[in-house]
């Protein structure tokens, strides 16, 4: 035990007992405890500081990490109409998207993968979707931002082995490069469902569904079962998966598939749509929530379910209100960090989406505003980076993913339950 946990021990057995107090079925009730989440959160933000650049997070945090908060915060903005925390959001992604506008900035480029680079485009889209204050006019736009993702992505489909799909990594000196996995794919599979749904270009959703094609035939998916492997090493032509089960690759292909089912309105779509959405309720929820399949697409309970558990987790710290990950339990579990706060956050707030202001994520036809550019992002990538510090894949690393179980799952069936009638 160090110190640190000694004097966190401490600190909790001498503080009178705060705690988050919510109540599921209360509008403002749901908004304090998101407030309460997102102040916890936003303690470990100090980009904005004279001196810090704006967007990165102090180590142990990874980049994306920060895309994945921010994105976060374009929702919390969305469900409770809190506008405290958007000058900062607004300068993160501003300064994150780089000189291109395509989340490529010179200080990353060196360790991104396409995943990074995908959780900073689905803050951009979800930015675009709910007209989220945007930056200066001669600035890339939230939606351009997102499509020069796209462009850039597209660009690396990979048919030279197994087929086609994308690879982890971008750069070939990074190790990672030969895993093509869920994450990527689904990353860029989801980008360009919601680009077919806010913009109505066939393009996307041709590439969406080529995309699916080359998933579903992969062993990333398992046809029958609707599970989702982790990844697979194209050295070895594909042929093995690792089976290791994240939830967010199965939020982020849930999203995708609702996204797509709700522009296309192809029932082509639902079968996977229900039985990713099956499988994800009996894999990553409790049995104690069980009796809640009543009905398809039910997962209203869930996350109501979810909410309460974790606001009984956020009794933790010095404050009193810091946020751990045993949601199954009221005890904090002793945990702390960002990925605690920003999961909290995340299923807390989606309770909000019911009665949310905006309603619905808008498209070019329903009021979004975002002007686009379809042509963004066609420079190259630079190749010219690449050996200062190469990630490797272990699971510690790909540990900082298991905090999200939740995120993408909690704000991808809150979205759902728009898009999926
Ligand atoms: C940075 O943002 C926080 C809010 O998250 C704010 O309290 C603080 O004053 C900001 N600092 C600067 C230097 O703007
Ligand atoms: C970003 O790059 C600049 C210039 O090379 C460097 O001074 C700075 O420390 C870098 N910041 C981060 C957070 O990596
Ligand atoms: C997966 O299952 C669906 C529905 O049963 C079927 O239409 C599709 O062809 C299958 N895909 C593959 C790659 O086997
Ligand atoms: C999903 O679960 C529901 C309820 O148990 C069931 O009716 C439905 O057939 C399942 N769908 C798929 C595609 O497995
Ligand atoms: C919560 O769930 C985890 C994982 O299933 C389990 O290890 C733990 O004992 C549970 N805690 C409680 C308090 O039920
Ligand atoms: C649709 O998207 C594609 C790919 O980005 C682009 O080349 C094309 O110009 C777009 N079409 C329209 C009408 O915007
Ligand atoms: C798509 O989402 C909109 C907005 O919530 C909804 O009105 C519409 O019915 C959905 N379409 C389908 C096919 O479910």
């Amino acid at each position: 035990m160090s110190l640190y946990q000694v004097w966190l021990t401490l600190t909790v057995i001498v503080q009178p007992c705060l705690a988050i107090q919510l109540d599921v079925t209360s509008t403002e009730s749901l908004k304090a405890a998101s407030g309460t989440v997102a102040n916890g959160m936003m303690k470990y933000y100090s980009g904005n500081e004279t001196g810090n650049w704006p967007g990165n997070l102090p180590s142990p945090y990874y980049w994306w990490h920060a895309g994945a908060m921010f994105m976060t915060m374009v929702d919390y903005w969305y469900t409770t109409g809190d506008t405290t925390y958007n000058t900062n959001t607004i300068q993160a992604m501003d300064w994150q998207a780089g000189e291109q506008g395509i989340f490529m900035p010179a200080n990353q480029t060196t360790t991104e993968g396409n995943d990074d680079q995908v959780f900073w485009a689905f803050a951009a889209m979800t930015a675009a979707e709910f007209n989220f204050p945007s930056l200066e006019a001669d600035y890339p736009s939230w939606l351009a931002m997102a499509q020069g993702v796209f462009n850039e992505q597209a660009r690396r489909w990979d048919s030279t082995t197994c087929g086609g799909g994308l690879r982890w990594q971008i750069f070939p000196t990074n190790n990672g490069y030969n895993y093509k996995n869920s994450v990527a794919n689904g990353g860029f599979f989801q980008l360009a469902s919601r680009l077919a749904r806010y913009t109505g270009n066939q393009t996307y959703v041709d590439w969406g569904t080529k995309s699916w094609e080359w998933f579903e035939g992969s062993v990333l998916f398992d046809n029958a079962t609707y599970a989702i492997n982790d990844g697979t090493d194209d050295t070895a032509n594909c042929v093995l998966a690792d089976h290791t089960q994240w939830s967010y690759n199965y939020g982020i292909y849930l999203g995708g598939l609702a996204y797509l089912y709700n522009h296309t309105k192809d029932d082509r779509w639902l079968p996977p749509l229900q039985g990713i959405l099956n499988r994800t309720l009996t894999e990553f929820f409790p049995a104690s929530m069980g009796n809640k399949i009543a009905v398809e697409v039910a997962f209203w309970p869930y996350l109501q379910a979810s909410a309460q558990g974790v606001a009984g987790q956020c009794d933790g710290g010095s404050d009193g209100v810091t946020c751990g990950m045993e949601w199954n339990s009221t005890k904090w579990d002793g945990t702390y960090g960002i990925g605690q706060q920003l999961s909290a956050l995340s299923v807390i707030q989606a309770n909000l989406i019911q009665t949310s202001r905006l309603g619905a994520p808008f498209t070019s036809d329903t009021g979004g505003t975002s002007q686009g550019d379809p042509n963004a992002g066609s420079g190259s990538d630079n190749p010219g980076l690449g050996s200062e510090y190469t990630r490797t894949i272990k699971s510690a690393d790909k540990g900082g993913a298991g905090f999200l179980t939740l995120l993408a799952v909690g704000s991808t069936l809150g979205g759902a339950y728009f898009l999926v009638t």
